[in-house]
């Protein structure tokens, strides 16, 4: 899988407004008038928040309409300028940059039936599918699962849409009968059933390992999480930059991507999630600890590229093609 740098787009902001708790809606329509680039179900879009920062965001709306682009972004408490500065600084009216859609969480063409199955702010890309399944005349039911009613986003949106007899809402703070149960979800599922998955790393896990127990095959089984991954470890290891041969420590509290920094090494970043793929680097030598959700199992078990923004070394050098 490779990277590119996608064209930047010119986009007002026609509309923001909270939604649920921590959670502001974003209406782009293009800035110049007419549409946007057309865009499939699970696509996100890079938002441009300044000149050092880039967060993707996955495109909720119906994707039959590309003449507008709606994100929702929930304010992370831990947020280091991204959704923080959406929250407290984007205005109606404001034009902001956004990247063209891209999509790596892609409603496959053949399934029969689907489940979708949403972790509070995950609903973003699953709604697109609804929408989406909709439209083909696929059979399928879709969970939102949340802490309480008010984190619960686009619920008044569903309950009115030509989906909402396949709708249930699932609430922690509820009834021990509401909570979601993965083995009434897919129970009704064969081989060749899908199961797409957007929240956080630990939801995706328990709703994917029920899925597999319940029969459903591996490829199958779509996943999206927008968490960060963790950066830190318990071993420190060395960088060895292969085209200008400095031999730089990377300590447990440090990503590649930052000790390179502070050694006068600059690499391309957006994300720093390892999320979208942007920083993956070639790896001559060494063993990586991936730790991104950009590349795939069979990707990351070849070893080929390291997402330098979280990944780390399970071999004590990397020898890296920077
Ligand atoms: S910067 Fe996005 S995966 Fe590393």
């Amino acid at each position: 899988m490779s990277f590119e740098k996608n064209r930047q787009i010119h986009a007002l902001i026609r509309r923001i407004e909270i939604v649920a708790e921590d959670i502001v809606c974003v209406e782009l329509s293009p800035a110049n008038g007419g549409r946007f680039p057309p865009f499939s179900a699970g696509s996100h879009v890079d938002v441009f928040i300044d000149e050092r920062t880039i967060r993707q965001y996955s495109i909720s709306n119906d994707p039959s309409d590309c003449s507008y682009y709606r994100l929702a972004i929930q304010k992370e408490p831990q947020s280091r300028g991204g959704s923080k500065a959406i929250h407290e600084s984007f205005r109606a009216g404001d034009i902001i940059r956004i990247g063209e859609p891209r999509n790596h969480f892609c409603l496959a063409e053949d399934d029969v039936k689907v489940v979708l199955v949403a972790g509070g702010i995950g609903v973003t890309p699953i709604l697109s599918m609804a929408y989406r399944l909709t439209a083909k005349g696929t059979d399928f039911a879709f969970h939102l699962c949340v802490r309480s009613r008010e984190r619960a986003a686009f619920v008044d949106e569903i309950s009115t849409s030509p989906f909402a007899a396949r709708f249930e809402l699932h609430l922690d703070d509820g009834g021990p009968q509401q909570r979601f149960n993965p083995d009434n979800a897919f129970a009704d599922l064969t081989q060749t059933s899908a199961v797409y998955v957007c929240g956080p790393r630990g939801f995706m896990e328990f709703v994917t390992g029920a899925a597999r127990r319940s029969g459903i095959r591996p490829e199958r089984i779509h996943t999206e999480s927008f968490v960060s991954a963790a950066v830190d470890g318990e071993e420190e290891f060395e960088v060895v930059t292969a085209r200008t041969g400095k031999v730089l420590l990377v300590r447990h509290n440090k990503s590649i991507a930052e000790t390179l920094e502070e050694a006068g090494i600059c690499p391309i970043l957006s994300c720093e999630q390892g999320i979208c793929g942007t920083c993956l680097t070639k790896v001559i030598s060494g063993e990586v600890d991936h730790r991104d959700t950009f590349q795939t199992n069979a990707e990351k078990i070849g070893n080929s590229m390291i997402a330098i923004c979280c990944s780390r070394a399970r071999s004590k050098q990397l020898v890296l093609d920077i």
